[in-house]
């Protein structure tokens, strides 16, 4: 198991889980399209391993002006490592 920290909480995920997952959970992230679209989930990285960033997500975030690695969509995201981020 890995952990996410998110702002005042934190998830235990399987290591390598898709971290829309936590859409179930209770969480402060207003998750929406969960398909790296509407940008609803970014968030800025903190510390950790949230997996490989994809084309389509370095193209949404460039768009919406955020620097692609140290702002990850978190529906876009693997947890690999125990990871801090906090919602923007
Ligand atoms: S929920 Fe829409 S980009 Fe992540």
């Amino acid at each position: 198991m890995k952990k996410i920290n998110i702002g005042k909480s934190t998830f235990e995920l399987e290591k390598g889980e898709p971290l829309s997952n936590l859409y179930d959970y209770d969480t402060d992230i207003p998750f929406q399209c969960l398909r790296g679209r509407c940008g609803r989930c970014l968030v800025k990285k903190n510390y950790g391993n949230l997996g490989e960033i994809t084309q389509n997500e370095t193209k949404l975030l460039k768009r919406l002006g955020f620097s692609p690695g140290e702002y990850r969509l978190l529906c876009q995201c693997t947890l690999e490592e125990n990871s801090k981020v906090n919602t923007i």
